[in-house]
C-alpha cells in the first residue's frame, strides 16, 4: 500500500518559521518520522511539499491512480482554497487533514477549515505527532476501503 504525504505552502521553512508556533522540526524530520514508522506498517509513503495551489491540486489529480489515501496539511490554503477542496472532493481517495497548530485555539481567520467537510478527518495541534497518527489512520481507513471493495 502506497501513501501520498503533502504539504501545502510555507511548510518546507519549518524548523526556522515561527518556532513558538510550529516548533524546531523541520519537514524532513518529521518525513523521516514518518518513514519509520510507514517501514514498521509495512506500507511505503510519497512525499510531496509545493508552495503552490496548481501544483497541489495536479499531484491530488495523479493519487487516484498511485496511492491508497493521502495525509494532507494544507498550510494557509486550509481557510480559503475551494479549488484543493473541490480537488479533494473529486479524488475517490480518503484525505486526513493534519495541522502542527491548535487551528481551533489561533486567529479567527484559522479557525475554519474549507477542507475539512471532504476530508476523512482532522488532526489539529498536535504537532509531529500529529502526522504520525494521521498515517496509523490512513493505514487502516484505506485497509477498510480496500476490504469493502473486494
Ligand atoms: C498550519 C496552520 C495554518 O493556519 C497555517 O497557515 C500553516 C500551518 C499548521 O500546520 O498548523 O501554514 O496548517
Amino acid at each position: 500500500m502506497q501513501i501520498l504525504v503533502l504539504n501545502g505552502p510555507n511548510l518546507n521553512l519549518l524548523g526556522m518559521r515561527e518556532p513558538e508556533t510550529y516548533g524546531t522540526i523541520t519537514l524532513s524530520d518529521i518525513c523521516s518520522e514518518m518513514d519509520i514508522l510507514a517501514r514498521e506498517l509495512e506500507v511505503g509513503l510519497t512525499h510531496y511539499q509545493s508552495n503552490h495551489e496548481g501544483d497541489l491540486i495536479d499531484r491530488l489529480h495523479q493519487t487516484m491512480s498511485k496511492e491508497a489515501a493521502v495525509i494532507f496539511n494544507p498550510g494557509a490554503f486550509t481557510h480559503y482554497s475551494y479549488a484543493l477542496r473541490d480537488a479533494i472532493a473529486a479524488v475517490s481517495v480518503p484525505v486526513i487533514e493534519v495541522h502542527l497548530s491548535n487551528i481551533h485555539a489561533r486567529e479567527k481567520f484559522r479557525r475554519h477549515s474549507v477542507i475539512t467537510p471532504v476530508a476523512a478527518g482532522q488532526i489539529s495541534g498536535l504537532g509531529s505527532t500529529g502526522y504520525l497518527l494521521a498515517l496509523r489512520a490512513a493505514v487502516s481507513l484505506a485497509a477498510s476501503e480496500e476490504e469493502g471493495n473486494e
